[in-house]
């Protein structure tokens, strides 16, 4: 016996989508990043121009996108670029159009309001509903699938996820400083602990996950422990 479903939480840059990535290639499970959904809403307010303070407007797109999350690769011109999947919004490709500092910017406070919240779970659940799914997120353990069969939270200092996502933004060709990258993380710790409706948290029967002082290999190697003795804790 497997877990069906699996919710993975933690803070920004904790390594929870590697780690939510690799186990669902590894058990053969479809694999939503949660943040995504967020980050479309976000990344069509900047770009309609819509401000980010308006809550109605704001809740109005998150209800009306039309936002696809589906495995990796739609077109071979995209097939080494380092995508997990690829997210449209109205057809539009935007897998990396959301992943601007820009975005990072404005995410958190979009994520606050409880609409865009309501709408964006809705489809979390139609698609958990399927089984055979890891989803990674803030509140996937403790509001989305509160019934997940294991629950990870994955946390590692404030300075190796700047350092992380630092290394990640120069990669791709992002102009930023590592101070800037740890404010914005600083920054989004704060509002995503901090908000009133569903905020980050780990659910009372959540397994820690420090990846602070692991390498990839070391967090692959953990994680398939976990799946693989998850029966054997009396959890089935
Ligand atoms: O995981 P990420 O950095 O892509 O998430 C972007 C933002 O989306 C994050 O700052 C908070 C929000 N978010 C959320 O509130 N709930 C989720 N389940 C996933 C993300």
């Amino acid at each position: 016996m497997r877990p069906a479903t699996i919710a993975i939480d933690g803070p920004a840059a904790s390594g929870k989508s590697t780690l939510g990535y690799y186990i669902a290639q590894y058990l053969n499970y479809l694999y939503l990043d949660t943040g995504v959904l967020y980050r479309a809403v976000t990344w069509a307010a900047l770009n309609q121009k819509v401000a980010i303070a308006d809550e109605a407007a704001i809740t109005t797109l998150a209800q009306e996108l039309d936002i696809t999350v589906s495995p990796k690769i739609q077109n071979h011109h995209h097939e080494e670029d380092g995508r997990q999947y690829t997210v449209t919004s109205d057809g539009q490709d935007i897998t990396w159009a959301i992943r601007t500092p820009e975005v990072d910017g404005n995410v958190s406070p979009v994520s606050v309001y409880p609409g865009v919240r309501e709408a964006l779970t809705r489809r979390m659940r139609e698609i958990a509903a399927q089984g055979k799914v890891v989803m990674v997120g803030r509140d996937i353990g403790t509001v989305v699938i509160p019934d997940a069969d294991l629950k990870l939270y994955v946390i590692a200092s404030a300075e190796e996820r700047a350092k992380r996502r630092y290394e990640e933004l120069l990669i791709r060709g992002k102009r930023t400083t590592y101070e800037a990258v740890l404010n914005n993380i600083r920054q989004r710790d704060k509002i995503d602990s901090g908000r009133e409706a569903a905020p980050l948290c780990a659910a009372e029967d959540a397994v820690e996950f420090d990846t602070t002082a692991y390498s990839k290999a070391e967090m692959f190697k953990a994680i398939i422990e976990i799946v693989e003795n998850w029966n054997t804790q009396g959890n089935n």
